[in-house]
């Protein structure tokens, strides 16, 4: 069944039953405040890293599903004589009260959810945004009193704070049960746990109202035994303006609320972080008392309606901003409302949380990946090319003298680490990739030449060209006995652990190892080698550096021949040589024959394009052959197969799940673009934007109760054919997957992709559409693109501006030219 539909024009997904398969969520903040929502009002706010500065307490894996969050509850005070039904209270969000509401839907947009339903005459709609600009998100409640007596209401809010540290605060209970403390003044409530010593941060919650009261003691607001879906100060009706000292502070506010028949009202509640310079945090300075002379200007202005709405518009314009750089109509819906909405809304997520954050991303874990982040980049370099410049030398600035890279830093810090270990041998490789996506995309070649340090380490700054150097020579130094790349602790599949041989239960594969490591060789490894080889040549070639280009080009060359020696199988490319020079993926393996990373990575590169076997084509057609018979199912490609029946000492992670779920035969949603781009670099549209459609979010709407993740974007697995719940989905959200079928679809199957020399149209799409429009912004010029097959196949014929123009690049127009009209006829004109 459905729990919901698609508003296209308003660019919002509208659930319309709260008890989804799983929670279905958006985020809140685009810049600094950020937080995640469920269609319940569950969820949790942090300030730029989700493990150091959490601000609200959420506990995962909760019961029921998806408790805590941002909830309101109203109450209905007046007695039955005067129409009313006193006592009775509900949540319009449903969670946590769960009372049988009408009218419930919960609108997640861009950047904002808007949360309501009706209950007992009682409409109540909440939007939920984090203006631009400011560390703080508001809760904009619009009370309609649909009955035909006169209403009075108690509202209360609630939020649980976290005592900052999500880690410490999940575990460390002997101290933590002592440091809670808040301050409550002009009906703001204060979090400052902490702050007495060496924090200069506090948060606040605040509302505009008639405000009858607080709690901030959260035993006392629930009662001792009492839970979120019936707390004790709601049951009574009255606050029990309880000061925490210790235990678990939280915020709640209770506002009283008369409405005439018909008639409507507004409140707004404030959640916020702000910090203090060092030397003013208390007032009077020698006390414990928060100076609050900074943050209340910003909780008056929020409190003022004009001002959130003038925000809200401020916040509604900067999305269309963004998404307005790349705009297609295509013969498909799911097609033109992921390309045009989610995917590119994606992207900008995970821009901002990496993996950190999610309903299956804890906060705690994990930093900012460097293979993951470059990765993400590809999705989001046209959107926000300044924050893309930052973000890649923060990136570049953990990279080692090496040439190797920390597997991940910490978003507050920018400081690499290797807690969840190091010496993947593929990251590296990853920047050349973005750093390449963002000079195609802006023309701006003085990134190159910006000084970058190593390890962070001051004094060590080099060019960040020279950083791309060693990205390669990384690879360069450490080959084993084919020639091709040493593996290290694992490529891009985190769980193929080589290296590992790990018996100890519970021991971590990402920093385990009993190698020395100079063996096991990865094909996936050589292949993304030839390709970074490959665009780190054309980045030389096009500064002028003829002879370098020329080098990568042979590094790049000898690395495929490697590739074709001793990395194809027969019918596909092998995937890797254990600790034991023993093949990975192949044919001559009992299970995991065939794996799909290495058949897509090695034809983007450009392996295995020409030639071939009498009778067979090209390697690269072999390859997507194997692919299509043995790694394709209705609901994705597969990672391999067969699946690893059991655990495999020499295997590491990869054999640890259960056969279908996630690396053991799981369909990767991440690796499905790469065979999709393959297929459009062979010519293939029909099967490109087939295999695109099997994991488009939008197109498994209808089956929602077996994929279960959100609709509306891309989830890290889809269980495989192998595992008893085939076609269910999981990890949504924070996955590579969001940034790699942004690509696949817009520059490879739509073909519109950013060259040096300008905006390249190559369209591979199905052989029945027509064809499509698009609009692309690039390089400040806005490309109005109309497609229209004319024939079978994908020559194009180009013109620009009416013009015929040769090949499929539109050349950038003279300055100060800000549109061009591009008319491509797409196939062989007959006759
Ligand atoms: C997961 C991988 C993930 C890794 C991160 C593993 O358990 O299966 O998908 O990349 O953890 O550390
Ligand atoms: C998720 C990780 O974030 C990513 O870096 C990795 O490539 C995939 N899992 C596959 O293991």
């Amino acid at each position: 069944m459905r729990y919901g539909h698609f508003d296209d024009s308003r660019r919002e997904y509208v659930i319309t039953q709260p008890d989804t398969p799983l929670p279905w969520i958006n985020y809140l903040g685009s810049e600094a405040y950020f937080g995640l929502i469920s269609n319940t009002a569950g969820g949790y706010s942090f300030y730029r890293d989700a493990r150091l500065r959490r601000i609200t307490r959420y506990r995962y894996n909760n019961v029921p599903l998806d408790s805590g969050g941002r909830y309101l509850y109203l109450r209905d005070d007046a007695p039955p004589a005067e129409g009313g039904d006193e006592g009775a209270f509900w949540s319009p969000s449903w969670q946590p009260a769960r009372h049988d509401l009408e009218d419930y839907a919960c609108r997640h947009g861009l950047g904002y959810s808007i949360i309501g339903s009706t209950y007992r005459g009682i409409e109540a709609q909440t939007r939920y945004f984090v203006p631009l600009g400011d560390n703080l998100e508001i809760w904009q409640l619009t009370l309609t009193n649909h009955r035909s007596e006169a209403a009075h209401l108690s509202v209360f809010a609630c939020v649980e704070f976290c005592l900052w540290d999500a880690w410490d605060d999940a575990t460390n209970y002997q101290r933590n049960l002592s440091i809670g403390e808040v301050e409550v003044e002009d009906a703001v409530i204060y979090h400052k746990s902490e702050y007495r010593e060496r924090r200069n941060h506090f948060a606040f919650f605040a509302c505009s109202g008639e405000w009858a009261g607080f709690d901030t003691q959260r035993d006392v607001f629930l009662g001792l035994y009492g839970g979120w879906d019936k707390p004790a100060a709601v049951e009574r009706g009255r606050s029990f303006n309880s000061v925490a000292h210790g235990w678990a502070p939280i915020g709640s506010h209770h506002v009283r609320v008369a409405l005439e028949p018909g008639g409507t009202h507004q409140v707004v509640f404030l959640l916020g972080y702000h910090e203090n310079p060092a030397d003013r945090k208390f007032d009077p300075p020698t006390s414990s008392l928060i100076d609050k002379a900074g943050v209340k200007p910003i909780i008056a202005r929020y409190l003022e309606p004009e001002n959130v709405d003038a925000a809200f518009r401020a916040l509604r314009a900067y999305w269309d901003d963004l998404l307005a750089v790349f705009q297609v109509d295509t013969p498909d819906v799911h097609t033109d409302r992921m390309v045009n909405v989610w995917n590119a809304y994606q992207c900008m997520v995970t821009f901002n949380l990496s993996r950190s954050a999610s309903f299956f991303e804890s906060g705690v874990g994990r930093g900012m990946g460097f293979r993951d982040s470059n990765q993400d980049l590809l999705g989001f370099v046209h959107m926000v090319p300044a924050r893309a410049r930052r973000r890649i030398l923060d990136l570049a600035a953990t990279q080692l003298e090496s040439g190797g890279a920390y597997h991940q830093y910490q978003p507050l810090t920018k400081r690499g680490n290797d807690a969840v270990g190091a010496n993947f041998n593929d990251d590296p490789l990853w920047l050349v990739l973005s750093v390449a996506a963002y000079l195609k995309e802006t023309g701006d070649g003085s990134i190159l030449d910006e000084p970058v340090p190593y390890d962070n380490q001051p004094g060590s700054e080099q060019p960040l060209y020279e950083h791309l150097q060693r990205s390669l020579r990384y690879t360069l130094d450490r080959l084993g006995p084919h020639g091709l790349p040493l593996i290290g602790r694992a490529d891009w599949n985190d769980c193929l652990n080589l290296n590992t041989f790990s018996s100890t239960p519970g021991e971590s594969f990402q920093t385990a190892t009993s190698k020395d490591g100079e063996t096991a060789e990865s094909v996936f490894i050589a292949g993304l080698f030839v390709l970074a080889a490959r665009e780190l040549a054309a980045i030389a070639r096009w500064r002028g550096l003829e002879e370098e280009a020329h080098t990568y080009e042979a590094e790049a060359a000898r690395m495929e021949t490697g590739v074709l020696e001793h990395g194809w199988d027969g019918d596909w490319f092998l995937r890797a040589y254990d600790d034991s020079s023993r093949k990975v993926g192949s044919r001559e393996c009992q299970e995991g024959r065939i794996f799909v990373e290495s058949q897509g990575i090695c034809i983007l590169a450009g392996i295995g394009l020409d030639g071939g076997a009498e009778g067979k084509g090209p390697l690269a057609e072999q390859a997507l052959a194997s692919v299509r018979e043995h790694l394709v199912t209705p609901h994705g490609i597969v990672l391999h197969q067969p699946a690893y029946s059991r655990y495999y000492l020499h295997l590491g992670e990869i054999s640890s799940y259960p056969p279908g779920y996630k690396e053991n035969a799981g369909i990767f949603c991440h690796t499905n673009p790469w065979i999709m781009i393959a297929e459009a670099i062979v010519g293939h549209g029909d099967q490109a934007h087939d295999y695109y459609m099997r994991i488009n979010p939008s197109a498994r709407e209808a089956i929602a109760d077996l994929h279960r993740c959100e609709p509306y974007v891309y989830a890290q697995m889809i269980a495989g054919r192998d595992a008893p719940t085939h076609g269910e989905a999981k990890n949504s959200w924070l996955t590579g997957t969001a940034a790699w079928n942004y690509v696949a679809i817009s520059q490879w199957i739509l073909g519109i992709r950013p060259t040096y020399a300008g905006l390249q149209v190559a369209p591979v799409v199905p052989s029945n559409w027509p064809g499509f429009t698009a609009t692309r912004v690039f390089r400040g010029v806005t490309h109005r693109i109309t497609v229209e097959r004319v024939g079978e196949g994908n020559d194009v014929c180009l013109s620009v501006d009416g013009v015929p123009v040769p090949g499929d690049i539109v050349p950038l127009p003279p300055k100060g030219q800000t549109e061009v009209r591009v008319q491509v006829g797409l196939g062989r004109a007959q006759g």
